[in-house]
């Protein structure tokens, strides 16, 4: 077919709506941008495991060690999908990996925060993973079949985890004032990074424009914004916390909420690879991948020795 043809073609199957499919033609652009945000989400799923990973030996109880650890192997799952979603774009995660470990691509900033103390794992799964949740909802409709098929699993284990993170953090902030005080201070801690998760301001967003018209974005990066705080600032008050937002107040006129202005130069420092757990978050990414080796190398072999037996067999 012309290749003239072929655009036209896919232009049509994104306007109406339809799954563009690993065997469609597709632009490169659309392939490199899509490949670029499916595996800066995989990564982010993955390291996304350590600050709460950090918290398993620690759990105050069996009940919530088992409820961290079935929802720190949900992310190990998330990544997992991910990486098969960015497979099908004819790139091989070997390769996603080194190029996370050479710097040339990033995962979430949130992830460079760390966790202090057992409320954080409270405050992450109401904060983070309801910002997140926020973002992925409307992947499940995103143009490329893979990735949207992927966030629908992603996002029924997300809505779990926000969950869990709320009813966590209100046995907390309905327990002891010491406890209500540890509450507080994971909120303060983790309010901020997790509005940022959501991506620069839609002024300074390179990707925004071109991603909503091939329509692997449905919305921009402050709509989320505002979408997220109209969800989680009226669960603020059934917590009985407060977000460390003095400008944080319902707009009726609006009819959302009203809201202060993030630290965006705090966000570039941490993107950038000046956050505080920048380096720890890599280092430890690395080791572990290394660490690895001896089980991805056996694991080829066996499939190596099982297709060869196969092909006798034939
Ligand atoms: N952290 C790190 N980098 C970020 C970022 C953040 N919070 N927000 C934006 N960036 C990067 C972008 O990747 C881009 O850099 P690049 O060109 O080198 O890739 C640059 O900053 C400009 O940002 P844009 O707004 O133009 O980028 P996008 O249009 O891609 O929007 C996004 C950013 C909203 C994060 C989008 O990529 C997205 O929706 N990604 C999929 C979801 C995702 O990755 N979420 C991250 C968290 S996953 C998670 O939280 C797991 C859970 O279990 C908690």
């Amino acid at each position: 077919m012309d290749p003239v043809d072929l655009e036209v073609e896919f232009n049509g199957l994104v306007e109406a709506d339809q799954r563009i499919e690993p065997r469609d033609w597709m632009p490169d652009g659309y392939r490199r941008n899509l490949i670029r945000q499916i595996a800066q989400h995989a990564h982010s799923e993955i390291i996304g495991m350590q600050p709460e990973g950090n918290w398993i030996t620690r759990a105050p109880s069996l009940r919530r060690k088992a409820i961290l650890m079935a929802k720190v192997q949900d992310e190990a799952g998330h990544g997992l999908y991910l990486y098969c979603a960015a497979e099908t774009l004819g790139v091989d995660r070997a390769e996603l990996i080194d190029q996370l470990h050479a710097g040339r691509q990033k995962y979430s900033s949130v992830f460079n925060y760390p966790t202090l103390t057992w409320a954080d794992v409270g405050a992450i799964g109401w904060l983070v993973d309801g910002a997140a949740i926020t973002n992925q909802i409307p992947l499940c409709r995103c143009s490329y079949g893979p990735y949207a098929r992927a966030m629908v699993r992603v996002c029924k284990e997300e809505s779990f985890h926000q969950r869990q993170g709320f009813e966590s953090l209100y046995a907390l902030s309905h327990g002891t004032p010491e406890q209500h005080a540890m509450a507080q201070d994971a909120v303060d801690r983790w309010w901020w990074p997790s509005l940022m998760l959501l991506g620069p301001s839609d002024a300074e967003s390179t990707h925004t424009s071109q991603s909503m018209a091939w329509r692997i974005k449905r919305f921009t990066n402050d709509e989320l914004r505002q979408r997220f705080v109209d969800m989680v600032a009226p669960q603020a008050d059934v917590l009985e916390l407060t977000p460390p937002d003095p400008e944080l107040r319902w707009n009726e006129a609006r009819g959302h909420y009203d809201f202060g202005e993030c630290d965006w130069d705090e966000l570039r420092r941490v993107v950038g690879g000046d956050g505080p757990c920048n380096r720890q978050r890599l280092a430890h990414h690395v080791s572990a991948h290394e660490e690895g080796a001896w089980v991805r190398e056996a694991a080829a072999a066996y499939a190596a020795k099982h297709s060869a037996v196969g092909v006798v067999a034939a």
